[in-house]
């Protein structure tokens, strides 16, 4: 089970990838390498549970930060912002956080002192540990100006040092005015800078980046995350399988992926639940379904607070979409009549679950986003 480094070789879930059990995505690293390089400005779309956060964190900051020794790294998370108040919020805290993993090393830090003092964060070195950090205390009647102090602050950093700018869950900024024109005036106004723009909600991205009258129409180069080729998983399965001489076939490894819609964080939730009941065998379709069985089973509590979340029509829809697995045209007469619905009311929760990313949307039809899901309200309901 470990290698000759001495890490361990597991399938990962509920959590971000280190670097030993991330699965291909290695001509991804080098593109955004290559991307960093050049400075250039990229939006990475990719659906939910594809590894982005993992691939960025654990392998492409780990090393930019390698091959510059020097340097900042400004990762920041909006999932879930609602104003401008609380994007405030997670820049400056990750402004602070940043700051502080980026110059445990004081003589580094003295000389960013001086360039940050004309822009007065209070800046203090921690009496015991002798590290460096950073607090920036804001008025709240400047909310517009801080989201640009602290790309200032960003600015001022970069004259000395190479930068990165990582924000993830970028998409969520559509639902507050005016952050969108105000972003794009702070990339405008930023040089020589590479600044990655994340996000899951592929819908949300488009209405930021490819809506003509947007502000940030166009902006950036766009890097999607693909699939994992089918054969390259079935390698990666068997690498863990095999310390319980466990093997999967080319074609069992398909039927799991495609059951899994090909999203790699159900797929090691199947893979881990099949080598903690099984050892020494071949695996057959009848395993992979008994294993996903087990997982709904143990699940069960989890997925049914998740149900008690949804309102009673949305609990109908979300059962009628689970039976039909997708759909094109959730407006049409056939699901008008399966829900017992108005037009009316299923647009309005369809668009409601999409934005909270509960449903998505892939090519031309809608599906439950989480597969595991719609198989449990399959069974369940
Ligand atoms: N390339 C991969 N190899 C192995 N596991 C992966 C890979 N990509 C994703 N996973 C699985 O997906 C889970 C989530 O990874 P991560 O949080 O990096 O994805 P994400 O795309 O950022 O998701 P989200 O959209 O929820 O932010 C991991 O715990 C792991 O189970
Ligand atoms: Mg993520």
């Amino acid at each position: 089970m470990y290698d000759t480094k001495g890490t361990m070789k597991q399938f990962i879930f509920d959590r971000l990838v280190d670097r030993e059990n991330l699965c291909n995505l290695t001509k991804e690293k080098d593109q955004f390498l290559h991307l960093i390089e050049t400075k250039s400005n990229v939006v990475v779309y990719a659906p939910r549970n594809f590894g982005k956060t993992s691939l960025l964190k654990n392998i492409v900051i780990d090393d930019f930060r390698k091959l510059n020794k020097k340097s900042f790294v400004f990762f920041a998370d909006l999932l879930g912002v609602k104003n401008l108040d609380s994007i405030i919020g997670r820049l400056m805290n990750s402004f602070e956080r940043s700051f502080n993993e980026s110059f445990p090393v004081k003589n580094i830090f003295e000389n960013i002192k001086s360039l940050l003092s004309m822009l007065q964060p209070e800046v203090s070195i921690d009496s015991i540990t002798g590290n460096p950090s950073v607090s920036l205390g804001i008025s709240a009647d400047k909310k517009e100006y801080t989201i640009s102090y602290v790309f200032q602050l960003i600015s001022a950093i970069s004259k000395k040092i190479p930068v990165l700018i990582v924000i993830d869950e970028f998409q969520d900024i559509v639902r507050v005015d005016e952050a969108q024109a105000l972003f794009r005036s702070v990339f405008q106004e930023m040089h020589n800078m590479p600044v990655i723009l994340m996000g899951s909600k592929r819908h949300l991205l488009g209405d930021i980046f490819s809506i003509p009258d947007a502000p940030l129409y166009s902006w950036g180069i766009d890097i999607e995350i693909p699939s994992i080729p089918y054969n390259e998983y079935q390698v990666y399965i068997n690498d863990r399988f095999s310390t319980k001489n466990i093997h999967i076939a080319y074609d069992e490894a398909v039927y799991l992926q495609n059951l899994m819609h090909r999203i790699p964080e159900p797929v090691n939730i199947i893979c881990q639940q099949i080598m903690d009941i099984y050892d020494n065998l071949e695996i057959t379709k009848e395993i992979i379904n008994n294993s996903l069985k087990q997982i709904l089973d143990n699940r069960e509590s989890r997925y049914e607070i998740q149900i008690q979340g949804f309102s009673e029509t949305e609990e109908k829809i979300l059962i009628e979409l689970a039976k039909i697995k997708t759909i094109e045209k959730p407006q049409s007469k056939i699901f008008i009549a399966k829900t017992n619905l108005t037009s009316r009311t299923i647009g309005k929760i369809f668009d409601k679950l999409l934005q909270i990313g509960i449903i998505e949307k892939t090519g031309t039809y809608y599906r439950i986003s989480d597969p595991l899901f719609m198989f449990y309200l399959n069974y369940y309901r």
